[in-house]
């Protein structure tokens, strides 16, 4: 039996995939490669000495999802695969909407096909809105600022539909709060195509010269030291979630949202400093003012993922800037 992974030569993916491999699962991996290219794969396998079985589709063809499922005995799914960029899913709405809803949809239909009814979703802590407060907790009301968000909450209105449809089902929908990190090996981490929208990303360009400084977007919220704060989860502890999940599937039936994060808010410029303290670098910076859509402070409740899942991070960010920094410094253009 193989677990398909869908989006699993992306950063989160790709990281979920060396879990997998290395506690001897057999792994099917399908991606498009519209984020991705295969030189993560090449990487996973040094790393873990194992290989995952990779198909070039896209989720949204049909005929393609089905031979996949014709071909491999498929127990599950982790679907990690869509469009993430908040940004471009204002310029192209359709596309958000086709790739992430539509796409989920017709894997959903050949799962039912072929009777496959267990999937572990990325969602993420945008379904949250901007009117709660943290910390967050899965009962809160989920709402969405953009086309990216909407898609997520639409995937997991559909999911809930779906499992209250039909009793076999049983489905995870894990909210991320803020992965960042690398391997410990430095051999795989986040890459970005062009400028980097996220903090992360952008700091480590600036770090290793690609970039020659980071504006912080606001400097005058009501944080410890006026500028966002986030909950930052290291991209391995978020890959384990997921195993977590995958293993808690049969004995939770229906649909059930977790939170995945650390529980913990660490604002833009602890960020800057950390890593400052971390690379020996200097991070230049300059105030700019608010990104609109930003609130204050995001950070997680985390507590239902150690009751349902016996899960909860292990990593600090000291590990996560540093496995950051390892990956950025000896991988200066990403897979390039
Ligand atoms: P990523 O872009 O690195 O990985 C997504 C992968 O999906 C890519 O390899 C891409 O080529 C593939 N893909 C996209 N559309 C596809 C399609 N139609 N068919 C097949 N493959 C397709 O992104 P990531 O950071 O690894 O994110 C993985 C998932 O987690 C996404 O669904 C994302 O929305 C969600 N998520 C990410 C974050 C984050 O900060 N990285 C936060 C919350 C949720
Ligand atoms: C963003 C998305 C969110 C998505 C998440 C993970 C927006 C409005 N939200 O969240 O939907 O789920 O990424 O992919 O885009 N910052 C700077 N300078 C920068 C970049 C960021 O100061 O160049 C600040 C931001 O204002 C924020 C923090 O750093 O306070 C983190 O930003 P980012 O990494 O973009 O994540 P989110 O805004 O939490």
């Amino acid at each position: 039996m193989s677990l398909l992974i869908t989006g699993g030569t992306g950063y989160i993916g790709s990281h979920t995939v060396v879990e997998l491999l290395n506690t001897n699962q057999d792994v099917v991996i399908v991606d498009n490669l519209a984020n991705s290219s295969t030189k993560s794969l090449d990487r996973v396998e040094q790393i873990t000495g194992k290989k995952a079985t990779f198909i070039k589709a896209d989720i949204c063809d049909k005929e393609a999802m089905r031979e996949v499922f014709k071909a491999h005995d498929i127990s599950g799914v982790i679907h990690f695969a869509g469009l993430k960029a908040v940004g471009e899913s204002t310029q192209i709405p359709l596309s958000y909407y086709h790739n992430n809803v539509s796409g989920t949809v017709v894997l959903l239909d050949v799962m039912n096909e072929f009777n496959v009814k267990n999937l572990v979703f990325s969602s993420s802590a945008t379904v949250y809105g901007e009117n709660n407060t943290s910390p967050l907790v899965e009962t809160m009301p989920t709402s969405a600022t953009n086309p990216y968000g909407q898609t997520k909450l639409m995937i997991e209105h559909i999911l809930f539909d779906l499992a209250k449809s039909d009793p076999d089902w049983s489905i995870i929908s894990l909210r991320y709060f803020n992965p960042i990190g690398a391997h410990a090996s430095g051999l795989i981490g986040e890459n970005p195509n062009g400028i980097p929208n996220n903090l992360l990303p952008f700091v480590s360009q600036v770090a290793v010269g690609r970039l020659k400084q980071l504006q912080v977007f606001g400097d005058d919220y009501d944080t410890i030291d006026g500028t966002g704060v986030r909950d930052y989860i290291h991209v391995v502890d978020l890959a384990l979630a997921h195993l977590k999940a995958v293993a808690a599937l049969p004995k939770l039936p229906g649909c059930t949202a977790i939170n995945v994060g650390t529980g913990n808010g660490t604002s833009v410029l602890q960020i800057v400093n950390k890593f400052k303290e971390i690379s020996k670098v200097d991070i230049p910076y300059q105030i700019s003012p608010r990104r609109p859509g930003d609130i204050a402070t995001v950070f997680a409740e985390a507590k239902l993922a150690h009751e349902v899942l016996g899960w909860q991070a292990e990593r600090d960010l000291t590990d996560m800037i540093s496995d950051t920094w390892r990956w950025q410094s000896e991988n200066p253009n990403g897979f390039e």
